[in-house]
Protein backbone atom coordinates (compact mmCIF):
# COMPACT_ATOMS: atom_id res chain seq x y z
CA UNK A 1 0.00 0.00 0.00
CA UNK A 2 2.58 2.78 0.80
CA UNK A 3 4.36 1.07 -2.62
CA UNK A 4 3.04 4.41 -4.53
CA UNK A 5 5.83 6.77 -4.87
CA UNK A 6 4.38 10.26 -3.70
CA UNK A 7 7.69 12.18 -5.30
CA UNK A 8 6.91 9.88 -8.89
CA UNK A 9 3.08 11.29 -8.57
CA UNK A 10 3.94 14.58 -8.05
CA UNK A 11 6.02 15.04 -10.63
CA UNK A 12 3.86 13.63 -12.92
CA UNK A 13 0.96 15.76 -12.33
CA UNK A 14 3.05 19.05 -12.50
CA UNK A 15 3.96 17.37 -15.81
CA UNK A 16 0.32 17.00 -17.24
CA UNK A 17 -0.46 20.19 -15.31
CA UNK A 18 2.17 22.98 -16.50
CA UNK A 19 3.47 20.95 -19.61
CA UNK A 20 6.96 21.67 -18.23
CA UNK A 21 9.37 19.87 -16.20
CA UNK A 22 9.93 20.65 -12.04
CA UNK A 23 13.11 22.25 -11.13
CA UNK A 24 12.88 20.96 -7.50
CA UNK A 25 10.99 18.12 -5.43
CA UNK A 26 11.21 17.45 -1.79
CA UNK A 27 9.26 15.46 0.54
CA UNK A 28 8.40 15.62 4.10
CA UNK A 29 6.62 12.32 5.97
CA UNK A 30 3.46 12.42 8.19
CA UNK A 31 3.95 11.00 12.02
CA UNK A 32 2.71 9.11 14.50
CA UNK A 33 3.06 10.50 18.15
CA UNK A 34 3.66 7.68 20.34
CA UNK A 35 2.85 10.07 23.21
CA UNK A 36 3.20 13.12 24.67
CA UNK A 37 -0.37 14.56 23.25
CA UNK A 38 -1.78 18.17 24.10
CA UNK A 39 1.79 18.88 25.74
CA UNK A 40 3.51 20.79 22.94
CA UNK A 41 1.41 23.59 23.62
CA UNK A 42 1.78 22.96 27.26
CA UNK A 43 5.89 23.33 27.98
CA UNK A 44 5.72 19.46 27.87
CA UNK A 45 8.02 16.57 26.02
CA UNK A 46 6.55 14.65 23.05
CA UNK A 47 7.79 11.41 21.54
CA UNK A 48 6.74 11.15 17.41
CA UNK A 49 7.98 9.06 14.75
CA UNK A 50 8.06 9.90 11.32
CA UNK A 51 6.07 8.30 9.13
CA UNK A 52 6.89 6.01 5.74
CA UNK A 53 3.73 7.65 4.30
CA UNK A 54 4.98 11.09 2.85
CA UNK A 55 3.84 14.11 1.03
CA UNK A 56 5.38 15.25 -2.20
CA UNK A 57 5.90 18.92 -3.08
CA UNK A 58 7.32 19.61 -6.96
CA UNK A 59 8.13 23.08 -8.15
CA UNK A 60 9.63 25.63 -10.61
CA UNK A 61 9.66 29.24 -11.07
CA UNK A 62 7.15 30.98 -12.52
CA UNK A 63 5.90 34.71 -12.72
CA UNK A 64 3.18 34.60 -10.06
CA UNK A 65 1.54 31.76 -7.60
CA UNK A 66 0.03 28.32 -9.57
CA UNK A 67 -0.90 25.40 -7.45
CA UNK A 68 -1.92 21.84 -8.33
CA UNK A 69 -2.95 19.02 -6.05
CA UNK A 70 -3.30 15.19 -7.06
CA UNK A 71 -6.97 15.37 -5.03
CA UNK A 72 -8.57 17.10 -7.83
CA UNK A 73 -6.07 18.04 -10.64
CA UNK A 74 -7.16 22.04 -10.45
CA UNK A 75 -4.47 24.62 -11.09
CA UNK A 76 -5.15 27.56 -9.45
CA UNK A 77 -3.82 30.57 -9.64
CA UNK A 78 -3.20 32.40 -6.09
CA UNK A 79 -2.62 35.67 -4.67
CA UNK A 80 -0.31 35.49 -1.67
CA UNK A 81 -1.66 39.25 -0.24
CA UNK A 82 -5.71 38.21 -0.79
CA UNK A 83 -7.18 36.42 2.10
CA UNK A 84 -7.26 32.99 2.50
CA UNK A 85 -9.76 30.71 0.38
CA UNK A 86 -10.47 28.11 3.35
CA UNK A 87 -9.11 25.44 1.46
CA UNK A 88 -5.73 23.38 1.06
CA UNK A 89 -4.13 26.30 -0.97
CA UNK A 90 -4.12 28.36 2.54
CA UNK A 91 -0.65 26.23 3.93
CA UNK A 92 1.02 26.96 0.59
CA UNK A 93 0.09 30.95 1.10
CA UNK A 94 1.00 30.40 4.90
CA UNK A 95 4.62 29.27 3.69
CA UNK A 96 5.29 31.63 0.82
CA UNK A 97 3.86 34.57 3.31
CA UNK A 98 6.31 33.40 5.96
CA UNK A 99 9.44 32.65 3.62
CA UNK A 100 8.60 36.56 1.95
CA UNK A 101 9.40 37.76 6.13
CA UNK A 102 12.38 36.00 6.20
CA UNK A 103 14.14 37.02 2.43
CA UNK A 104 13.62 33.18 1.29
CA UNK A 105 10.44 32.84 -0.96
CA UNK A 106 11.37 33.21 -4.93
CA UNK A 107 9.26 35.65 -7.02
CA UNK A 108 6.61 33.02 -7.77
CA UNK A 109 6.49 29.09 -8.67
CA UNK A 110 4.14 26.40 -10.67
CA UNK A 111 4.00 24.03 -7.58
CA UNK A 112 2.32 20.33 -7.94
CA UNK A 113 1.80 18.75 -4.44
CA UNK A 114 0.93 14.86 -4.02
CA UNK A 115 0.65 12.63 -0.86
CA UNK A 116 0.59 9.21 0.42
CA UNK A 117 -1.07 10.15 3.60
CA UNK A 118 -4.08 10.04 4.14
CA UNK A 119 -5.77 13.38 5.34
CA UNK A 120 -7.82 14.41 8.71
CA UNK A 121 -6.48 10.79 10.27
CA UNK A 122 -4.50 12.93 12.94
CA UNK A 123 -1.26 11.76 11.15
CA UNK A 124 -0.18 15.49 10.33
CA UNK A 125 -0.30 16.02 6.75
CA UNK A 126 -0.61 19.45 6.92
CA UNK A 127 2.93 19.48 8.65
CA UNK A 128 4.10 17.08 5.56
CA UNK A 129 2.79 20.06 3.38
CA UNK A 130 3.95 23.06 5.13
CA UNK A 131 7.78 21.57 5.84
CA UNK A 132 7.87 20.23 2.22
CA UNK A 133 6.61 23.13 1.00
CA UNK A 134 9.11 25.27 3.13
CA UNK A 135 12.26 23.44 1.65
CA UNK A 136 11.42 23.12 -1.94
CA UNK A 137 9.76 26.68 -2.01
CA UNK A 138 13.39 28.17 -0.13
CA UNK A 139 15.18 26.23 -2.91
CA UNK A 140 13.48 27.63 -5.87
CA UNK A 141 14.50 30.96 -4.21
CA UNK A 142 18.24 30.05 -3.45
CA UNK A 143 18.32 29.29 0.28
CA UNK A 144 19.33 26.16 1.99
CA UNK A 145 17.26 26.72 5.12
CA UNK A 146 18.29 24.71 8.68
CA UNK A 147 15.77 22.44 9.61
CA UNK A 148 15.25 24.68 12.89
CA UNK A 149 14.34 27.26 10.27
CA UNK A 150 11.70 25.20 8.24
CA UNK A 151 10.19 24.56 11.79
CA UNK A 152 9.87 28.15 12.28
CA UNK A 153 8.59 28.71 8.39
CA UNK A 154 5.78 25.59 8.82
CA UNK A 155 4.81 26.52 12.34
CA UNK A 156 4.24 30.15 11.95
CA UNK A 157 2.45 28.99 8.53
CA UNK A 158 0.17 26.87 10.30
CA UNK A 159 -0.31 28.75 13.85
CA UNK A 160 -0.08 32.43 12.38
CA UNK A 161 -1.25 32.25 8.87
CA UNK A 162 -4.13 29.51 8.67
CA UNK A 163 -5.07 29.90 12.58
CA UNK A 164 -4.77 25.98 13.77
CA UNK A 165 -3.34 27.14 17.20
CA UNK A 166 -1.24 23.71 17.22
CA UNK A 167 2.07 23.61 18.98
CA UNK A 168 6.07 22.40 17.85
CA UNK A 169 5.70 19.08 17.56
CA UNK A 170 4.46 18.09 13.88
CA UNK A 171 6.43 20.42 11.86
CA UNK A 172 9.67 19.17 14.52
CA UNK A 173 9.30 15.39 13.67
CA UNK A 174 9.03 16.11 9.92
CA UNK A 175 11.93 18.56 9.47
CA UNK A 176 14.38 16.40 12.30
CA UNK A 177 12.74 12.53 11.80
CA UNK A 178 15.24 9.99 11.39
CA UNK A 179 14.92 6.07 10.04
CA UNK A 180 14.79 3.46 12.93
CA UNK A 181 14.25 6.25 15.83
CA UNK A 182 11.86 8.13 17.54
CA UNK A 183 12.10 11.74 18.65
CA UNK A 184 11.68 12.96 22.26
CA UNK A 185 11.09 16.64 21.85
CA UNK A 186 11.28 18.38 25.03
CA UNK A 187 9.27 21.48 23.92
CA UNK A 188 10.03 23.94 26.74
CA UNK A 189 14.12 23.96 25.80
CA UNK A 190 13.61 23.04 22.13
CA UNK A 191 16.12 20.27 23.00
CA UNK A 192 15.45 17.03 20.99
CA UNK A 193 16.83 13.14 21.28
CA UNK A 194 16.79 10.52 19.02
CA UNK A 195 15.75 7.50 20.76
CA UNK A 196 16.15 4.28 18.36
CA UNK A 197 12.81 2.34 17.63
CA UNK A 198 13.88 -0.61 15.52
CA UNK A 199 10.09 -1.53 15.38
CA UNK A 200 7.00 -1.29 13.46
CA UNK A 201 3.91 0.64 14.54
CA UNK A 202 0.22 -0.36 13.07
CA UNK A 203 -2.06 2.56 12.27
CA UNK A 204 -5.84 1.52 12.61
CA UNK A 205 -7.47 4.50 11.25
CA UNK A 206 -10.95 5.57 13.25
CA UNK A 207 -12.51 6.61 9.62
CA UNK A 208 -13.90 9.39 11.78
CA UNK A 209 -12.71 12.67 9.60
CA UNK A 210 -10.54 15.00 12.70
CA UNK A 211 -10.94 18.39 10.00
CA UNK A 212 -13.54 19.40 12.48
CA UNK A 213 -10.92 19.20 15.44
CA UNK A 214 -9.16 22.79 14.54
CA UNK A 215 -12.06 24.77 16.28
CA UNK A 216 -11.39 21.72 19.29
CA UNK A 217 -8.16 22.04 19.61
CA UNK A 218 -7.96 25.89 19.82
CA UNK A 219 -10.59 25.93 22.71
CA UNK A 220 -8.42 23.17 24.64
CA UNK A 221 -5.63 25.14 24.02
CA UNK A 222 -7.65 28.91 25.22
CA UNK A 223 -8.84 25.83 28.53
CA UNK A 224 -5.02 25.53 28.88
CA UNK A 225 -3.75 29.04 29.06
CA UNK A 226 -6.92 29.81 31.45
CA UNK A 227 -5.85 26.88 33.66
CA UNK A 228 -2.40 28.25 33.47
CA UNK A 229 -3.49 31.80 34.56
CA UNK A 230 -4.92 30.47 37.32
CA UNK A 231 -2.95 28.34 38.65
CA UNK A 232 -0.27 31.41 38.64
CA UNK A 233 -2.23 32.72 41.28
CA UNK A 234 -0.65 29.61 43.54
CA UNK A 235 2.75 29.20 41.64
CA UNK A 236 3.77 33.05 40.80
CA UNK A 237 6.25 31.76 38.47
CA UNK A 238 5.00 28.99 37.22
CA UNK A 239 6.02 29.04 33.10
CA UNK A 240 4.36 25.98 31.81
CA UNK A 241 1.57 23.94 32.76
CA UNK A 242 3.98 20.86 32.03
CA UNK A 243 6.33 22.13 34.96
CA UNK A 244 3.68 20.99 37.40
CA UNK A 245 4.51 18.01 39.51
CA UNK A 246 2.13 15.03 40.32
CA UNK A 247 2.31 16.51 43.89
CA UNK A 248 0.90 19.76 42.90
CA UNK A 249 -2.39 18.18 41.64
CA UNK A 250 -4.19 18.17 44.99
CA UNK A 251 -4.00 22.15 45.30
CA UNK A 252 -4.49 22.38 41.20
CA UNK A 253 -7.92 20.44 42.18
CA UNK A 254 -8.61 22.56 45.08
CA UNK A 255 -8.10 26.03 43.28
CA UNK A 256 -9.30 25.14 40.13
CA UNK A 257 -13.35 24.09 38.23
CA UNK A 258 -12.99 20.43 37.63
CA UNK A 259 -12.78 20.91 34.09
CA UNK A 260 -9.84 22.40 34.04
CA UNK A 261 -8.37 20.79 36.74
CA UNK A 262 -8.96 17.24 34.69
CA UNK A 263 -6.71 19.37 31.85
CA UNK A 264 -4.24 20.09 33.83
CA UNK A 265 -4.31 16.69 35.20
CA UNK A 266 -3.77 14.99 31.78
CA UNK A 267 -0.98 17.16 31.15
CA UNK A 268 1.05 16.79 34.45
CA UNK A 269 0.51 13.05 34.36
CA UNK A 270 0.96 12.82 30.39
CA UNK A 271 4.38 14.69 30.61
CA UNK A 272 5.60 12.08 33.28
CA UNK A 273 4.19 9.54 31.29
CA UNK A 274 6.51 10.57 28.03
CA UNK A 275 9.49 11.08 30.10
CA UNK A 276 9.00 7.59 31.04
CA UNK A 277 8.01 6.05 27.87
CA UNK A 278 11.60 7.66 26.15
CA UNK A 279 13.31 5.53 28.69
CA UNK A 280 11.20 2.61 28.69
CA UNK A 281 11.66 2.54 24.28
CA UNK A 282 15.46 3.18 24.86
CA UNK A 283 15.66 0.26 27.42
CA UNK A 284 14.11 -2.15 24.40
CA UNK A 285 10.95 -2.35 27.21
CA UNK A 286 8.52 -2.83 24.74
CA UNK A 287 5.70 -3.88 27.56
CA UNK A 288 6.19 -1.22 29.64
CA UNK A 289 5.97 1.41 27.02
CA UNK A 290 3.04 0.13 25.52
CA UNK A 291 1.62 0.15 29.42
CA UNK A 292 2.08 3.95 29.22
CA UNK A 293 0.31 4.17 25.98
CA UNK A 294 -2.78 2.52 26.99
CA UNK A 295 -2.71 5.03 30.49
CA UNK A 296 -2.07 7.86 27.78
CA UNK A 297 -5.25 6.94 26.13
CA UNK A 298 -7.24 6.57 29.18
CA UNK A 299 -6.25 10.25 30.28
CA UNK A 300 -7.11 11.59 27.20
CA UNK A 301 -10.22 9.86 27.21
CA UNK A 302 -11.60 10.86 31.08
CA UNK A 303 -9.07 14.15 31.86
CA UNK A 304 -8.87 15.67 27.95
CA UNK A 305 -11.91 14.51 26.58
CA UNK A 306 -10.02 14.18 22.94
CA UNK A 307 -11.25 10.53 22.03
CA UNK A 308 -13.96 9.57 20.01
CA UNK A 309 -16.00 6.01 21.32
CA UNK A 310 -14.68 4.33 17.85
CA UNK A 311 -11.11 5.17 18.81
CA UNK A 312 -11.94 3.67 22.78
CA UNK A 313 -13.12 0.41 20.65
CA UNK A 314 -9.58 0.09 18.66
CA UNK A 315 -7.58 0.56 21.88
CA UNK A 316 -9.59 -1.93 23.85
CA UNK A 317 -9.75 -4.68 21.15
CA UNK A 318 -6.03 -4.27 20.84
CA UNK A 319 -5.24 -4.72 24.47
CA UNK A 320 -7.75 -7.51 25.05
CA UNK A 321 -6.10 -9.25 22.29
CA UNK A 322 -2.24 -8.75 23.81
CA UNK A 323 -1.01 -5.55 22.16
CA UNK A 324 1.51 -4.02 24.33
CA UNK A 325 -0.25 -0.92 23.66
CA UNK A 326 -2.48 1.41 21.45
CA UNK A 327 -3.47 4.98 22.09
CA UNK A 328 -5.72 7.95 19.45
CA UNK A 329 -3.01 9.65 18.39
CA UNK A 330 -2.59 13.02 16.74
CA UNK A 331 -4.69 16.00 18.22
CA UNK A 332 -7.97 13.35 18.63
CA UNK A 333 -11.60 13.93 17.88
CA UNK A 334 -11.32 11.42 15.00
CA UNK A 335 -8.50 10.15 13.32
CA UNK A 336 -6.27 6.82 14.09
CA UNK A 337 -5.27 5.21 16.96
CA UNK A 338 -1.49 3.80 16.81
CA UNK A 339 -0.82 -0.11 18.16
CA UNK A 340 2.28 -1.41 18.72
CA UNK A 341 2.42 -5.50 19.07
CA UNK A 342 4.83 -8.33 19.54
CA UNK A 343 5.82 -8.86 15.72
CA UNK A 344 4.27 -12.36 16.06
CA UNK A 345 1.16 -11.64 17.03
CA UNK A 346 0.27 -8.49 15.01
CA UNK A 347 -1.95 -10.02 12.18
CA UNK A 348 -3.74 -12.36 14.84
CA UNK A 349 -4.42 -8.67 16.59
CA UNK A 350 -5.07 -6.57 13.66
CA UNK A 351 -7.61 -9.27 12.55
CA UNK A 352 -9.19 -9.16 15.53
CA UNK A 353 -9.42 -5.48 15.78
CA UNK A 354 -11.15 -5.69 12.36
CA UNK A 355 -13.80 -8.39 13.66
CA UNK A 356 -14.30 -6.47 16.68
CA UNK A 357 -14.96 -2.86 14.75
CA UNK A 358 -16.82 -4.34 12.42
CA UNK A 359 -19.25 -5.95 14.41
CA UNK A 360 -20.05 -2.79 16.27
CA UNK A 361 -19.47 -0.24 13.81
CA UNK A 362 -20.69 -2.09 10.34
CA UNK A 363 -17.49 -1.30 8.55
CA UNK A 364 -13.80 -2.35 8.68
CA UNK A 365 -11.46 0.09 9.84
CA UNK A 366 -8.25 0.99 7.17
CA UNK A 367 -4.97 -0.74 8.65
CA UNK A 368 -1.64 -0.48 7.27
CA UNK A 369 2.07 -0.41 9.21
CA UNK A 370 5.11 1.83 9.25
CA UNK A 371 8.42 1.64 10.29
CA UNK A 372 10.09 4.77 11.87
CA UNK A 373 11.32 6.87 8.83
CA UNK A 374 13.33 9.47 7.62
CA UNK A 375 12.30 13.37 8.10
CA UNK A 376 11.99 16.37 5.17
CA UNK A 377 14.67 15.35 2.13
CA UNK A 378 15.14 16.79 -1.14
CA UNK A 379 14.16 14.33 -4.00
CA UNK A 380 15.76 13.77 -7.56
CA UNK A 381 12.87 14.97 -10.36
CA UNK A 382 11.11 11.85 -11.59
CA UNK A 383 9.75 11.78 -15.38
C1 LIG B 1 -2.13 18.60 16.70
C2 LIG B 1 -1.17 19.78 16.75
C3 LIG B 1 0.08 19.41 17.55
C4 LIG B 1 -0.31 18.86 18.93
C5 LIG B 1 -1.33 17.75 18.78
C6 LIG B 1 -1.84 17.28 20.11
O1 LIG B 1 -1.55 17.55 15.97
O2 LIG B 1 -0.79 20.14 15.44
O3 LIG B 1 0.92 20.54 17.67
O4 LIG B 1 -0.77 19.91 19.74
O5 LIG B 1 -2.45 18.17 18.00
O6 LIG B 1 -0.82 16.65 20.82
Amino acid sequence: MTRLSPVRLASSLFESSFSSRPAVAVSAPGRVNLIGEHTDYNGGPVLPVALERRTAVTAALEDGWFFVSVLDATVRGVEIERPLRGDWTDYLVGVVRELRAIGAAPTGARVAVASTLPVGAGLSSSAALTVAAAKALSLLGGRRLTPGQLVEVAYRAEHDQVGVHCGRMDQTIAAHGAAGTALLFETATGSIQRVPFPGRMWVVETGVSHRLSEGELNQRRRECEEALALCRRVWPGLAHLADLSTDDLPTVKASLAPELAARVRHVVTETFRTRMAADALARGDMGQLGWLLAQGHESLRVDFQSTVVEADAIVELAMEQGAHGARLTGAGWGGAVVVLTPEDRSARIMAEITRGFAGRFGREPVIWSSRPASGVRRETVRG
